[in-house]
């Protein structure tokens, strides 16, 4: 949620922080803006709307300086305008500052600041805390110089409460940027003589691949020759130099239309990336080494909660279902926006997951906090490495998808179920799964990318669907066992992309209210693959069908339907339960994807969204 690039060093600031914006602009594109330090004054742009709208606007500035500041803003106080775009400049002109996060005692500030004779001109609360700053700036001028800005913007910080990363400007220290962050994520790279700060690694790649984890309670102090990273306690701290694995070209679209389009097309790759190295040497289970609990905690551990936020807590019922179908441990699934205020009973000997692309999600973060706070042991799945949540889980799973770039989760989501099937593998090869059963699971993992490349092959067939389905205003998506989270997610995709309506449901819940929204103008996706559950869900198609309604059916090769009863079939290939509703998500994607491009529709950034939300 809102994106920050900062840039100190020999060069010409603006066109290192577009360009990182550009790369940032998933996180927020509600408005833009740049602030730009030269000859003790500021120069700052900001404009509505996307990237490309203030890079039209910065023609007409001079922008000549060498150390700026950037933003890109998903609007949480005050409405979308040029004047609550950040950056934001201190009444007295001094201070200029970039925010990601919400300052939630901002108006008592505020309140205070205009006693003391400061101008407010927009509705943020990022104005509260740079003019909080100036104002102790003001207040420190008996401090020496060289620790002056970095000191009142410590200060001010022990006042806050809410969540910051802050990138701030002071014209009477020119060449030098404070960063800090709590509870919002924030990077520092260094590159060859400049240094350079941003919300994630995708803005600064194409510059270092050096870089710095800021944690939560630090401040760093930036000059073009250095830079010193202190507590707000004031406690020195011996950075961390960690070294990125992936590339420019793995966070740029290629020849594809669309990083969604990109990212569903990446999935095989991804699947491998995840299960490299993963396997045991006799090939009957899966291997974590970041787990850390031993296989005598794992005899231990009688229940798992897994806690996430949408697409990931989709991917959580799936483990949910794999876990205790394989393993036999019973499974506790919740939303983390909930479980954080329910206050829920844990049992003793749980292992408390949670599951997050970003590793930054706000309510997951905290639910994995609130599960250490009460002593239980916590394991992460996330994608993005060194992420708050990968560093604060006791132990964790790297997916090793590769960046994600598309607002609406794709390739991350099936890497989610990939790592979840293979500990649902591992824990059960500790417990009742025989090595034949566990060699024979490991196969079918194994299989998987190959048998998402054959659904991938089939994306001309379910975009000629799409184009005839586009038109509709509600969906249905309906499906059994593993695959009801797939109809979740399914419904999901079509929501957040199209802005069509969907639902998603298990199958034979249809009856129970769903139903009465059947009509030839409300088709119904339902997943239908081969099982012991085939016919019923072959009964739930003939009630659609009865009601007039129509249906795209997806099943599995060699599945036979009655005559006239499905509009649609999409086949993907027969497989192991294991690999299921990876295989089966992909048609959902690109269905999804299809019906969005066919709409028109800003695919990769969907109104009202932001990629990781850090926000509550
Ligand atoms: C997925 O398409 C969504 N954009 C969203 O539901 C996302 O999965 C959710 O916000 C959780 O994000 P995380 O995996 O980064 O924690």
């Amino acid at each position: 949620m809102c994106g920050i690039v900062g840039y100190v060093g020999k060069q010409k600031a603006s066109a290192i922080l577009l360009e990182g914006l550009k790369r940032l602009e998933y996180r927020g594109y509600d408005s833009a803006g740049l602030a730009v330090e030269h000859d003790h004054a500021f120069e700052v742009v900001k404009k509505v709307g996307r990237v490309n709208n203030l890079v039209a606007e910065t023609a007409h500035h001079r922008l000549a300086g060498t150390t700026g500041i950037s933003h890109t803003r998903w609007a949480t106080h005050g409405g979308v305008t040029d004047a609550n775009a950040h950056p934001h400049v201190s009444s007295d002109g001094k201070f200029a500052l970039v925010h990601n996060g919400v300052i939630e005692n901002y108006s008592g500030m505020k309140k205070f600041l205009l006693g003391q004779g400061y101008k407010f001109l927009s509705e943020t609360d990022t104005e509260a805390l740079v003019n909080l700053i100036a104002y102790h700036y003001k207040k420190e001028v008996d401090r020496p110089d060289s620790s002056r800005f970095l000191e009142s913007v410590r200060k001010t910080l022990r006042h806050v409460e809410g969540t910051y990363g802050i990138v701030v400007l002071c014209t009477e220290h020119p060449n030098e940027l404070v960063a800090a962050r709590k509870g919002s994520p924030l990077i520092l790279g260094i590159g060859d003589g400049e240094f350079l700060l941003a919300s994630d690694v995708s803005a600064i790649i194409s510059r270092t691949q050096n870089v710095v984890y800021l944690k939560d309670g630090e401040i760093v102090d930036v000059t073009p020759k250095n830079f010193t990273i202190t507590t707000l306690d004031q406690a020195d701290v011996a950075p961390v130099i960690d070294r990125v694995t992936w590339t420019l070209e793995d966070a740029e679209m290629g020849t594809f239309a669309h990083f969604m389009e990109k990212e569903i097309f990446e999935q095989p790759l991804a699947l491998e990336n995840g299960m490299r190295g993963r396997f045991s040497e006799d090939q009957s289970t899966a291997n974590f080494g970041g787990l850390n609990l031993t296989p005598a905690d794992f005899r231990l551990i009688d229940r798992i909660y897994f806690c996430a936020c949408g697409t990931a807590w989709h991917a959580c019922l799936v483990a949910e279902h794999l876990i205790e179908r394989f393993a036999r441990v019973p499974v506790e699934v919740d939303y983390a926006s909930e479980f954080r205020y329910r206050n829920v009973p844990l049992r003793p000997n749980s292992l408390f997951f949670v599951i997050s692309q970003s590793g930054e999600t706000i309510d997951t973060l905290a639910a994995l906090r609130e599960a250490k706070r009460k002593g239980h042991v916590t394991a992460a799945i996330c994608n993005v490495v060194g992420s708050t949540i990968a560093r604060e889980s006791d132990g964790g799973i790297y997916q090793h998808a590769g960046p994600e770039i598309g607002v609406a989760s794709t390739k991350a989501f099936t890497s989610q179920i990939l790592i979840a099937s293979m500990f649902a593998l591992y824990v059960a090869r500790m417990r009742d799964m025989s090595f034949s059963d566990g060699v024979q699971y490991v196969q079918a993992l194994k299989q998987a990318p190959d048998l998402v490349r054959k659904v991938l092959e089939q994306a001309p067939h379910i975009k000629e669907i799409a184009k005839r389905y586009a038109h509709h205003h509600d969906f249905l998506f309906l499906g059994r066992l593993s695959l009801f989270p797939i109809a979740l997610e399914g419904a999901l995709k079509l929501k957040e992309i199209s802005y069509i309506h969907a639902e998603g449901y298990p199958a034979a819940e249809m009856k129970h209210g769903p139903i009465a929204l059947i009509s030839e103008n409300c088709p119904t996706v339902f997943f239908a693959p081969k099982g012991e559950i085939f016919q019923k869900v072959v009964s739930s198609i003939q009630e659609i069908k009865a009601r007039r309604g129509k249906t795209i059916v997806i099943t599995t090769e060699g599945s036979e339907f009655p005559a006239g009863l499905t509009d649609e079939i999409i086949t993907i290939p027969d497989c192991h339960e294991a690999v299921l509703p990876i295989v089966a998500a992909v048609p959902v994607q690109l269905l999804s994807y299809y019906i969005a491009v066919e709409l028109g529709r800003d695919v990769d950034k969907p109104r009202n969204l932001a990629k990781s939300v850090t926000v509550e």
